[in-house]
């Protein structure tokens, strides 16, 4: 029998160590890189190359594509402030309510309360309107009407909308109605198996985060909707897809008590 140097390539065993080596890192690159990130849920929203970013933890803004903004599908591109929430000087209202009456009331009400599965607004936060115009602008909430409308605001139309939507008064709940069937468990309570957080933390009720819009009155179909569009990730501009994560645990049951509960207060 020959005898090969140690680190000769002939020596089988020299050979196939290092051979082992090369296959075991191109197999955990494969499933750490490329099968672990496609099979999470959101693969597809952000691509190939996004995934691999996010399974090498690379903070987002490397591995994102300077137009990814732009792009449909990718989610919002605002970042919420406190300075957003505080309503506009008097004048922002005011041309606001010119603007709201010349574009928006036909479908939205002409007090920002709608009589179709329209959203309303009367009411809604200021700082949800601005995020919701500016992602119906830039495309990351998709939807073909308000798509439509938004494009044709400036920033400044935008924010004088907001300020003057904030102001009107809310629908005053009828306490029968509201009375009228159960409170869903989720309204109240979190279900830590399902890492879903209670409706309330957010929404109002026990807390308000920044963001999350005011949902008593709105319409059923309109809730439900939102809910399930969330659920199949149609609709993905929640930032860090907190409705999203929570939505695709609801059940269809769910989903259609929790809009009843809300659109009735
Ligand atoms: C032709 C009817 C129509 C007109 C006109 C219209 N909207 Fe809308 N608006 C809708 C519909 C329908 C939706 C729900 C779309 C969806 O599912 O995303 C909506 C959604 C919205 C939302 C999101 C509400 C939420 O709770 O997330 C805002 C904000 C909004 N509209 C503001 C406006 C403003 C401001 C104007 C006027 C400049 C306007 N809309 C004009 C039909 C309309
Ligand atoms: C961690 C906070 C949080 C919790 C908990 C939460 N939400 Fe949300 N929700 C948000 C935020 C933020 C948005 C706005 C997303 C965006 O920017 O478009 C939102 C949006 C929504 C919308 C769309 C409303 C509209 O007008 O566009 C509905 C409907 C909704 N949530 C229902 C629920 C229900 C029902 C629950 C309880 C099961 C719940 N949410 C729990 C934060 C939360």
């Amino acid at each position: 029998m020959r005898e090969y140097g140690t680190y000769s390539w002939r020596n089988p065993w020299f050979r196939w160590s290092i051979l082992s080596v090369c296959g075991t890192t191109v197999a955990a690159v494969m499933v750490g890189f490329i099968w672990l990130p496609s099979v999470q849920g959101d693969f597809s929203a952000q691509g190939l190359w996004a995934s691999i970013c996010r399974a090498a933890g690379v903070p987002q803004e490397w591995g994102e594509r300077p137009d990814n903004a732009q792009r449909a599908g990718s989610t919002t591109s605002v970042v919420l402030d406190q300075a957003m929430t505080r309503p506009g000087a008097s004048e922002a209202a005011g041309r606001g309510a010119t603007l709201a009456l010349q574009q928006c009331t036909m479908c939205h009400g002409v007090r920002g309360v709608s009589q179709t599965s329209v959203p309303n607004l009367a009411g809604q936060y200021a700082e949800v309107i601005l995020k919701q115009l500016t992602d119906y602008r830039t495309g990351a909430r998709a939807s073909a009407i308000m798509q439509a409308m938004a494009k044709n605001l400036s920033a400044r139309d935008v924010s004088d909308l907001a300020a003057y939507y904030a102001l009107l008064a809310r629908l005053t709940p009828s306490s029968e109605a509201a009375a009228a069937g159960p409170v869903p468990p989720l309204v109240n309570s979190a279900d830590a198996m399902r890492n879903i957080a209670s409706c309330a933390s957010c929404h109002g009720g026990v807390d308000h985060k920044l963001g999350a819009p005011w949902l008593d009155g709105m319409p059923k179909e309109y809730l439900a909707l939102q809910l399930t569009a969330f659920a199949t990730g149609e609709r993905r501009n929640d930032s860090y897809a907190q409705m999203r994560n929570m939505a695709r645990q609801l059940s269809a049951a769910e989903i259609d008590s929790l809009a009843g509960f809300y659109a009735r207060r």
